[in-house]
C-alpha cells in the first residue's frame, strides 16, 4: 500500500472517531431536555390522579387514558347498551359485582356513576392482558352468536359485557375492576380520586 493510501485510512478512521464523538455530544445535549420531562412520568408513576375531558366521546365509542401505567377504558354507552345489561345477566359470573373490584358509588346496576359513562381498567382479571373493545352485537372476532357487546381478551378468551362484568365459562375470576374517580363537571372526570359521597 502506498503512502497515499495509508494516508487516506488514517483519515477515515479519523472521521469515524469524530462522528461517533458528535453523536455522543448530541445525546449528552439531549439529556437534560429528557430531564425535564421526569417530573410529571415520575407524577403519573406515582398515582397522580388524571383529568379526561368526555365531552367529545362519541355515543359508542371508548377512548384510553393512562394512569399510575395501567390503561384506563372510558366508554359512552348508548341507551342499547344499557338496556343490553340487564338482558345478558344469566349468562355473568358476577352479575351483582359482589366479588369484584369497585368504590361503593359504582356498585350498582351499570357500574358507574352516571350510567351513560363506563370507566374501568382495562386488565383482564385472568392474568392482565389488554381486553379489546367489542361493542357490536354479532362481533365476529368474539366467537359467540349472542355477543351483544363488551370486552373480549385475545389472551385466553375471557369475555366481559359492557359494564365489564365477567362471562361464566372464562378464565377470568372477576368483573373488571373500577377505579377511583369523580366528576368535576358534566365534562370532565378525574380519575384517581373518589368521589365524595
Ligand atoms: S389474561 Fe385475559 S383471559 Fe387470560
Amino acid at each position: 500500500m502506498s503512502n497515499d493510501g495509508i494516508n487516506q485510512n488514517r483519515r477515515r478512521v479519523l472521521t469515524a472517531l469524530t462522528s461517533v464523538v458528535g453523536a455522543a455530544g448530541a445525546v449528552g445535549a439531549a439529556v437534560p431536555f429528557i430531564g425535564s420531562w421526569h417530573p410529571s412520568a415520575k407524577a403519573k408513576a406515582a398515582g397522580a390522579p388524571v383529568e379526561i375531558n368526555i365531552s367529545n366521546i362519541q355515543p359508542g365509542q371508548m377512548v384510553t387514558v393512562e394512569w399510575r401505567g395501567k390503561p384506563v377504558y372510558v366508554v359512552r354507552r348508548t341507551k342499547e347498551a344499557l338496556d343490553n345489561l340487564t338482558v345478558v345477566q344469566s349468562r355473568l359470573r358476577d352479575p351483582e359485582s359482589t366479588n369484584s373490584d369497585q368504590p361503593t358509588y359504582a356498585a350498582n346496576a351499570t357500574r358507574a356513576i352516571k350510567d351513560e359513562y363506563l370507566v374501568l381498567l382495562g386488565l383482564c382479571t385472568h392474568l392482565g392482558c389488554a381486553p379489546k373493545y367489542q361493542p357490536e352485537v354479532g362481533a365476529k372476532d368474539v366467537g359467540d352468536a349472542d355477543w351483544l357487546g363488551g370486552f373480549f381478551c385475545p389472551c385466553h378468551g375471557s369475555k366481559f359485557d359492557l359494564a365489564g362484568r365477567v362471562f361464566t365459562g372464562v378464565p377470568a375470576p372477576k368483573n373488571l375492576a373500577v377505579p377511583p374517580y369523580k366528576y368535576v363537571s358534566d365534562d370532565v372526570i378525574i380519575v384517581g380520586e373518589d368521589q365524595e359521597a
